[in-house]
């Protein structure tokens, strides 16, 4: 028997997120909605009247009143690199000294410090630390995450990684999706695997010799294993070229993982273009992309994917998702989060998107949610609060869509439901307000 899992009733309104671009209504409005989940799907979305009549919120299994609430769709956090270890809070603070993310990089810290802490790091304290980083993005109103690896650079880590992944895929309500990201920096010698990671020289190595290692090495024994569905590279200065990144995506394609690519973010370097050439699921970051770039994404039908969070800690300029927006791009915005961007926090990240980047709340609404699933080739609903879609919703603390950004900074989440069952109150576990007499 299908099982009645939750109603959400009386809502100021149900951003359904299923309008389009260029539609009056991207955000797909109901006002004084309701949403019925059976089974964890979304069974009805509509008039409250109606909905309640079909689906008695007192059979349901989780009844919530959302009176003078918002309602949407759980957000896809379409990409991060949440799994790691350590922090590199002093290198934020160097950055507002002037120092740069390149020379960061160039001088050793940046992500080598993070490949380094990684590898010393067991199994477990990657698995804890990335369960806590969940804790956190859900009661943000995260229910799906795509994870990168990236951080071992070498086999073993790199697996070890995207075992993590899985396993907190099993064990947290969030959906986690994995991305293998062995092409994410050119690594550096860093001592023995498994060890605390400065024995060796820290001389770097070739590039396109450890290209070569991620080909012939890291991808078979990734695919082999199983976890990961997208294969991404850093297509950029100091990273990697354009004929470096392609042989790594297509021998990833070849073996059935999806292209990913990081483009244009510190420099120009053509990694929008290649994104179109192969296919790729999403082009992101595109701080640097031309109309042209823009354009030749839109005709591939490959998703930017805009990080607003990684502009604004780095003190750069935003990507122009406003052009994109006109040029028929369906941007999404995702968190970003890694030890260089350290927000959980799609709605800070639309706050940003509407303030920095011309997107309206609507835009800012459907970039985090359905637009983003397109990124993660989602095609069941996910990110929307459609009929047959997950049972993934939000209710907002604040009457509608636009609070979102209006109270930036602020965690506006209620409650998150997961495949129809609340998963997190983020707002009710507060202290006792009674005044006493
Ligand atoms: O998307 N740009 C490359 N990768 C990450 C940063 C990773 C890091 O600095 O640890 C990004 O911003
Ligand atoms: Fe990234």
């Amino acid at each position: 028997m299908a099982e009645f899992t939750a109603v959400v009733h009386g809502a100021a309104e149900v951003a359904t997120a299923t309008g389009g671009l260029g539609s009056d209504d991207p955000a797909g409005i109901v006002e004084d909605g309701s949403i019925a989940v059976v089974d964890g799907a979304v069974a009805a979305v509509g008039p409250t009247d109606e909905v309640t009549r079909e689906y008695p919120p007192e059979n349901a299994a989780h009844e919530v009143d959302a009176s003078g609430q918002a309602v949407i769709p759980g957000y896809v956090d379409s990409h991060t690199h949440a799994c790691f270890a350590g922090d590199r809070a002093d290198e934020f603070e160097a950055k507002l000294r002037g120092t740069t993310y390149g020379e960061l990089l160039a001088s050793g810290g940046g992500i080598h410090r993070t490949v380094r802490a990684t590898r010393a790091a067991s199994d477990d304290e990657l698995l804890g630390d990335l369960l806590d980083h969940l804790d956190v993005m859900v009661a943000h109103g995260t229910t799906t995450v795509e994870v990168k690896s990236g951080y071992g650079l070498d086999t073993e880590t790199e697996l070890r990684m995207l075992d993590v992944v899985d396993r907190a895929d099993d064990r947290h309500p969030v959906d986690v999706v994995a991305t293998f990201m062995g092409a994410h920096a050119v690594p550096r010698d860093y001592g023995d695997p498994g060890g605390d990671g400065t024995s060796g020289t820290g001389a770097p190595v070739d590039a396109d010799d450890y290209v070569d290692r991620v080909v012939d090495e890291q991808l078979p024994a990734v695919v082999d294993q199983g976890v990961a569905e997208f294969c991404d590279v850093f297509c950029d200065e100091g990273a990697f070229t354009v004929d470096q990144s392609r042989r790594v995506l297509r021998a990833g394609a070849e073996r059935g993982l999806t292209p990913k690519v990081h483009a244009e973010e510190l420099a120009h370097r053509g990694g929008a273009k290649l994104a179109a050439e192969v296919g790729a699921a999403s082009a992101d970051h595109l701080l640097h992309a031309t109309d042209e770039d823009v354009a030749a994404l839109v005709a591939a039908g490959v998703t930017p994917v805009l990080l607003p969070g990684t502009a604004f800690g780095l003190g750069a300029d935003y990507a122009d998702a406003r052009a994109m927006v006109e040029a028929g791009a369906p941007v999404a915005v995702a968190t970003d989060f890694n030890p260089n961007c350290h927000s959980q926090s799609v709605g800070f990240a639309s706050a940003l998107a509407c303030v920095e980047m011309g997107l309206t709340p609507a835009e800012a609404l459907i970039a985090g949610t359905k637009h983003a699933a397109l990124a993660l080739d989602r095609t069941d609903g996910l990110g929307t609060l459609r009929e047959g879609a997950p049972g993934d919703a939000v209710v907002l603390a604040a009457p509608s869509h636009v609070h979102i950004p209006y109270q930036y900074g602020t965690n506006v989440v209620d409650a998150v439901l997961k495949d129809g069952s609340v998963v997190s109150t983020p707002t009710h576990e507060s202290y006792d307000r009674e005044v006493q007499p």
